[in-house]
């Protein structure tokens, strides 16, 4: 019988900066030119060697591939990731392991690999399912492009899927809104995710609300979305898990509660971010001083910072809060020899008596109604 042991959980992210074209609020680390495709596999391989003695030291539970869009390299890249990675661990305690896919970029040939490969949940992008913001947007495809993608990856088998929707977009009606939450509850998936728009500096989006073109997001109309999202999608029982998730029961993301829930993941490729063992790490993010890292045979890290013990603590308030089971400040009492409510005494009281907070004898939380200015809460409690 093998002997368990008893290593710890470790969460894999890997970075494919590659996309068809580039949508106009993206400031995620991707290029469209592909012609680098080959080249950096090579080096994601040789990087994932570096990293052996991580691999060998934990348990891997989960896997993410993200991007940029996974789903537009040959699937026969994303097999061969896997199976160097399973060079140096097994992968038997694999919980959850995803894929992030875009319309307009798939096949069933595709999806047979990643099937075979482990994957066991698809990400896919929709936005909205307006094809006139998705135009505007810079989307590749049209709200029935998604649809074929959507049902090819039912077709596959795949039961596990979560689609990705934004709100607060430019031109975006609350009733537009509306109809793309309500076409995704029709087709059922799993999870939903729903961000709120973020104007990015980098992007065109910025230089076009800048001149004039575009109007800028507007605060009230987006916490009337948000308030609508919750409520529809509550009645359709999907749990909102964390501000901008949503699953239905069992299908909370387990790789973004190893994020949240400040456990040990390694970052692999461009731009890619790690903790391990309470430092906190960044991986550059241009493709020559990666190669040239590589190429030196030493780890393409820019960054790396030890949390120290208050930054840890403040980590544990920020994530915990955004999590709609809130933070066990009992817990947080015992490990860092505090007493948080004593701390926090005037603000939580205040939040209590205008019920953005409800807490019990071990956890505090943000109700449904802070949710939507949870950023403010957080802030006050912090
Ligand atoms: C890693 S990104 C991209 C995944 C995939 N390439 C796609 O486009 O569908 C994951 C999600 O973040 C959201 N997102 C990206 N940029 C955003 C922004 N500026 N503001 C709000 N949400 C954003 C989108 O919903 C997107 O699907
Ligand atoms: S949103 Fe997705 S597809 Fe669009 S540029 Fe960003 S990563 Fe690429």
């Amino acid at each position: 019988m093998m002997m368990k042991t008893n290593k710890e959980r470790l969460g894999i992210y890997i970075h494919i900066p590659f996309c068809k074209s580039k949508c106009i609020y993206c400031d995620f680390v991707s290029v469209t030119n592909q012609s680098l495709t080959d080249k950096y596999f090579d080096y994601l391989l040789k990087e994932i060697e570096m990293y052996k003695e991580v691999l060998n030291q934990f348990k891997v539970v989960t896997i993410y591939f993200g991007g940029g869009t996974p789903s537009l390299v040959d699937a026969l890249y994303i097999e061969k990731v896997v199976n160097k990675i399973k060079e140096y661990t097994d992968l038997n305690d694999i919980l959850e392991f995803t894929i992030e896919v875009n319309p307009g970029t798939l096949n069933r040939e595709k999806l047979e690999v990643y099937k075979k490969v482990g994957i066991n949940r698809i990400s896919i992008g929709l936005q909205s399912t307006n094809n006139n913001t998705l135009k505007m947007l810079g989307r590749i495809h049209d709200y029935d492009e998604f649809l074929d993608s959507y049902n090819l990856i039912r077709e596959v088998g795949f039961n596990n899927v979560s689609v990705d929707l934004m709100f607060g977009l430019p031109g975006q009606t609350v009733e537009m809104f509306e109809s793309s939450i309500d076409k995704v509850i029709k087709l059922n998936p799993e999870h939903i995710s729903a961000y709120s728009l973020k104007v990015e500096e980098s992007t065109k989006l910025y230089k076009l609300i800048k001149k004039g073109v575009l109007e800028e997001p507007n605060e009230e109309i987006d916490r009337v979305m948000y308030e609508l999202l919750i409520d529809k999608l509550s009645e359709n029982k999907y749990n909102l898990y964390e501000i901008s998730n949503f699953s239905k029961n069992e299908f909370e993301s387990k790789h973004n509660m190893i994020y949240w829930e400040r456990e040990n993941y390694l970052g692999l490729g461009l731009a890619a971010h790690g903790f391990i063992d309470n430092k906190r790490y960044g991986n550059v993010i241009s493709f020559n001083e990666y190669f040239n890292i590589i190429d030196n045979e030493i780890k393409p890290v820019e960054e790396t910072s030890v949390i120290s013990e208050e930054e840890c603590l403040f980590e544990e308030v920020m994530l915990g809060l955004r999590l709609s089971k809130g933070i066990n400040y009992k817990k947080l009492n015992e490990k860092y020899n505090i007493d948080f409510i004593k701390d926090h005494n005037q603000e939580v009281i205040e939040l209590l008596e205008e019920k953005m907070i409800e807490m019990n004898n071990e956890s505090i939380w943000i109700t449904k109604k802070g949710m939507s200015v949870s950023n403010a809460i957080i802030t006050k409690i912090i």
